[in-house]
């Protein structure tokens, strides 16, 4: 990290900054381990059966990040040279460095929404399962629940139900990056399987909201996660003692899903203070879990996004610029309500 004059740096850039507590890495250490290539440790088997249990599909494959997990999840319904429909912020579309495009072929159309969400007359306009020889043809959709850049917003479960609605029909997969599906289950009371019925693959993180050092799983049917594990070790992603590394999601699983309420009531509070410094900046009802991002332009805030981060660097607080006129602020297990309120009033000073 920047160095910074402050010990009591509040850092909102995302909820990936975390540090294992200490009762994980007690967890790592006493984990009982063999060579995950060889499909011998115990700890990674006992978490991808874990999370391929609340899922509600056949099996699950343990990776070292999201993008890699989404990266196999797409691929696994996606042949060279089709597309995936997704939003336009997406993070397979945004953050993933091409990956999909450049490892597998994978094109994308996307349609926009300003939080993110299913539009679902705009899936029905791009969906061309069967384009003929001469256009690019539809082999899924892939949705963020909650989606990163869209304010940590929640995917309506009617939506996703009406969207499998359209697309299975026609053979079109869905993919779930449920990255942060934890808080969208946390807000909602809607378990991550019932939200997970509505897709073919699923990924989902353990270092984001649930603290762990590193780690996500793609889910799918049983074929689909044979392949994938192929595919993640033609990659260069096997990995050997990893259930160190799963034994931190299993104590994540086990000690951090429930808490993840806290961020957002802290989310919450950023946005309810920031809305009364600059009216206009985010609507506190759009903070729904742990993200909430800044719409300078809309509040009117003279100075741009890196200025103001750039001023609330000088005094302790981190965020992250999105956009010229756009800062994202990330609420997680490692900063408190105390913080938060700083933060907020560090930020309003530096709005102005
Ligand atoms: C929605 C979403 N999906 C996937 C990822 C990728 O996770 P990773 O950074 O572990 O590759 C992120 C990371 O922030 C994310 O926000």
């Amino acid at each position: 990290m920047a160095s910074s004059p402050h010990d009591d740096l509040v850092d909102l850039r995302s909820d990936t900054v975390t540090a294992p507590t200490e009762g994980m890495r007690a967890a790592m250490a006493r984990a009982e381990v063999g060579d995950d290539v060889y499909a011998e440790d115990p700890t990674c088997r006992a978490l991808e059966e874990r999370v391929a249990g609340m899922l509600g599909k056949e099996a699950a494959l343990f990776t070292a990040t999201g993008s890699l997990a989404n990266l196999l999840g797409v691929r696994a319904l996606v042949s060279p040279g089709s597309e995936v429909l997704c939003e336009s912020r997406a993070h397979i579309a945004r953050a993933e460095l091409g990956a999909h495009a450049a490892i597998f072929g994978v094109t994308t159309r996307t349609w926009a929404h300003p939080r993110g969400l299913i539009d679902l007359d705009a899936v029905h306009s791009l969906l061309a399962p069967d384009a003929g020889p001469y256009f690019v043809s539809t082999a899924a959709v892939s949705i963020e629940n909650t989606h990163n850049f869209g304010g940590g917003s929640v995917q309506p479960l009617d939506s996703m139900r009406k969207l499998r609605e359209i697309v299975a029909p026609v053979g079109v997969g869905v993919h779930l990056d449920g990255a942060r599906l934890w808080n969208a289950s946390a807000a909602t009371g809607i378990t991550p399987g019932e939200y997970a019925e509505f897709a073919d693959t699923v990924s989902v993180c353990l270092s984001k909201g649930l603290g762990a050092p590193v780690g996500s799983l793609v889910a799918g049917t049983a074929a689909q996660i044979e392949e994938a594990r192929v595919w993640r070790k033609r990659l260069g992603g096997g990995w050997r003692q990893a259930g160190v590394l799963a034994a931190a999601g299993l104590y994540a699983l086990d000690h951090h899903v429930q808490r993840v309420t806290e961020d957002h009531a802290h989310a919450r509070l950023l946005a309810e203070r920031l809305a009364q410094a600059a009216p206009g900046i985010v609507d506190p009802a759009t903070a729904e879990t742990n993200i909430v991002v800044l719409d300078l332009a809309a509040a009117g805030v003279g100075p741009d996004a890196s200025e103001v981060a750039g001023r609330a660097r000088e005094a302790g607080v981190l965020v992250s610029v999105l956009g010229p006129r756009a800062l994202r602020l990330v609420t997680h297990l490692d900063v408190d309500e105390a913080g938060c309120r700083r933060a907020a009033d560090v930020l309003a000073a530096a709005l102005s």
